[in-house]
């Protein structure tokens, strides 16, 4: 589905739904994660994907402290985030958190950029302790950027996966509650957006 969606190329007509996953290595649960909200999102409305990992980004994107001393790759990052319709963002939890190098790569983007823009919050934790990370953490930093944040935000643990494979459906649940949330905000504002069928 998600090579489906992206092979609609960037035709000016779909939604753009623009992922970012925080993972810094692979295999990758934040990906994982990522790829089921995107995918689902993808089963419920036409839309053209670019997934952004930040494992991607290479080694001047830590080094990185101007925008204008940003390499190519990483100001498109920045620039298809801050152009897109509809976001995905999910980090990995780090000390109780999401990730800095996560934060890092939205310090970068422009604050009135995703004003009003739908915005799924998802995030990776090794256990249940951190479950609450997406709203303590991940809520306020979008609603600085007065983002749409999506009501359901997704968490998910190691216990969530099976190998690479996303298998609880509590989660699963909530991803689907996610992506139809998302796919009611596009229907309804008219976002360049056609009904998948
Ligand atoms: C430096 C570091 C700090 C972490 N801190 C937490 C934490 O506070 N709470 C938690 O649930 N998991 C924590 N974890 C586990 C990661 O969140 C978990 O392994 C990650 O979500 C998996 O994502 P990934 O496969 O994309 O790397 C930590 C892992 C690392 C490497």
């Amino acid at each position: 589905m998600l090579d489906r969606a992206a092979a609609d190329g960037n035709d000016g007509i779909h939604p753009r739904l623009v992922a970012v996953s925080g993972n810094t290595r692979r295999p990758s649960r934040c990906r994982t994660l990522t790829n089921a909200i995107t995918a689902r999102i993808a089963e419920l409305v036409r839309v053209e994907i670019r997934i952004i990992e930040l494992v991607d980004l290479g080694p001047g994107f830590a080094a990185s402290f101007e925008r204008a001393e940003l390499p190519p790759r990483l100001l498109s990052a920045i620039e298809a985030v801050e152009t897109a319709d509809v976001l995905v963002a999910v980090s990995p939890v780090y000390n109780g958190s999401y990730t800095g190098l996560f934060k890092h790569f939205l310090d970068f983007v422009g604050s009135g950029t995703l004003v009003g823009k739908p915005v799924v919050i998802g995030a990776t934790g090794g256990g249940p302790r951190h479950t609450l990370v997406v709203e303590h953490q991940l809520r306020p930093l979008f609603a600085f950027f007065n983002a749409l944040t999506i009501p359901t935000a997704v968490y998910a643990e190691d216990a969530s996966f099976t190998s690479s494979t996303l298998t609880d459906p509590v989660v699963m649940r909530r991803v689907e509650m996610a992506a139809a949330q998302v796919a009611a905000i596009l229907t309804a504002t008219g976002i360049r957006s056609t009904l998948a069928g």
